[in-house]
């Protein structure tokens, strides 16, 4: 039987992806370097190869053993600060890996691929809602090394028999409803990460970057997505390619902003108990607003979000966070 390879498959989003593929009957490969990810995350029932998505002669073995029918690829450093800081690092692990794994595939013949992609490569959008024709301008390396693999596939989609799908999400968040895995990094940044850790009194208040913005509260509004819905995007762009579909770009959100303060306020419903918030200046590079239209995704792969509803993605990364706190 073939296999899914899904590279970072310890961390965050792509362990959710395992999950899903196993529980309809896939056979999964992961292959992680561990640097951010959790060995625990994985999945039983997945077979996990450790190393790294640059090492091309890795992947072209594991390719040819595992029988490796398409790949879903979110192994990459994600933390914007970091790449504004270290850009030679975000090339290497996102733009340069990236390219060597595409390579592998168009070696050993791997003809599916879907790509997490971010909301990082449009910048600072000068529309409200952002559809997948706004300008891509990125303005920190994460979002130029993503948006150079986006160019990548583009162009070896052209040139040989290989297709993809590149997944532009906007904010994920939430956990696996039957709590098998979620967001672990410890020192995470995202805001409903952050939220759920002042709630437990992990860590000693929550910081507002930002109170002058030009949005109705002030505060920055993004677009959440629970990551359940996200995973279900990425099986329909799977199983779109298998069916023959052509190459293709999507955004990943709800269409619905939320205001820092609305999900504080989300936060401290789903703790029972008032969150400490400390304003603070805006953060270095964060738009004031950024909102998927995600019309595209709806109709052409008919996705239809089942988790859109700001308190049930809050509990259910209260929920994990308890857990990790509990382990
Ligand atoms: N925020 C706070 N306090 C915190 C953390 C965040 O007020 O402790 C605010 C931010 O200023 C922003 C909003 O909450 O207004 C969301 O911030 P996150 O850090 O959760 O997420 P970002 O919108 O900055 O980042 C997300 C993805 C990135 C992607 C980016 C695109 O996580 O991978 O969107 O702009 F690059």
């Amino acid at each position: 039987m073939s296999a899914i390879l899904v590279t970072g498959g310890a961390g965050y989003i792509g362990s959710h992806m395992n999950y899903a593929l196993l529980d309809r009957g896939e056979r999964v490969v992961v292959l992680d370097n561990l640097s951010t990810g959790v060995r625990g995350l994985i999945g039983a029932e997945a077979e996990f190869v450790e190393g790294d998505v640059a090492d091309r002669d890795l992947v072209r073995n594991l390719i040819r053993k595992h029988r490796i029918e398409a790949v879903i690829h979110f192994a990459g450093s994600i933390v914007v600060p970091e790449s504004v800081t270290k850009p030679l690092l975000y090339y290497a692990n996102n733009t340069m890996a990236s390219r060597a794994l595409i390579e592998a595939c168009i070696e050993e013949g791997v003809q599916h691929f879907v790509f997490s992609s971010t909301a990082a490569v449009y910048g600072i959008p000068g529309v409200s809602m952002v559809s997948e024709d706004t300008p891509k301008e990125p303005i920190n390396p994460y979002g130029r090394s993503k948006l150079m693999t986006e160019w990548m596939l583009e162009d070896t989609a052209k040139a040989h028999d290989f297709r993809y799908v590149a997944l532009r999400y906007f904010n994920v968040a939430g956990a696996d409803p039957k709590g098998r895995t979620g967001q672990s990094t410890p020192r995470a940044t995202h805001l409903i990460k952050r939220a759920a850790q002042v709630a437990l009194g992990r860590e000693p208040y929550l910081d507002i970057f930002g109170t002058d913005f030009p949005t109705p509260d002030g505060t920055g509004v993004r677009d959440y997505i629970h990551v359940s819905d996200l995973i279900a995007a990425h099986l329909l762009a799977l199983d779109a390619l298998r069916g023959g579909a052509g190459s293709d770009v999507f955004n990943c959100g709800y269409g619905r902003g939320l205001s820092v303060r609305e999900i504080v306020a989300a936060v401290e419903r789903a703790a029972g108990h008032k969150l400490p918030v400390r304003e603070a200046p805006r953060r270095a590079g964060d738009p004031p607003m950024l909102v998927a239209d995600s019309t595209k995704l709806k109709l052409t792969l008919n996705w239809q979000p089942r988790y859109d509803d700001v308190d049930v993605i809050v509990r259910s990364a209260l929920e994990w966070e308890r857990k990790l706190g509990a382990s």
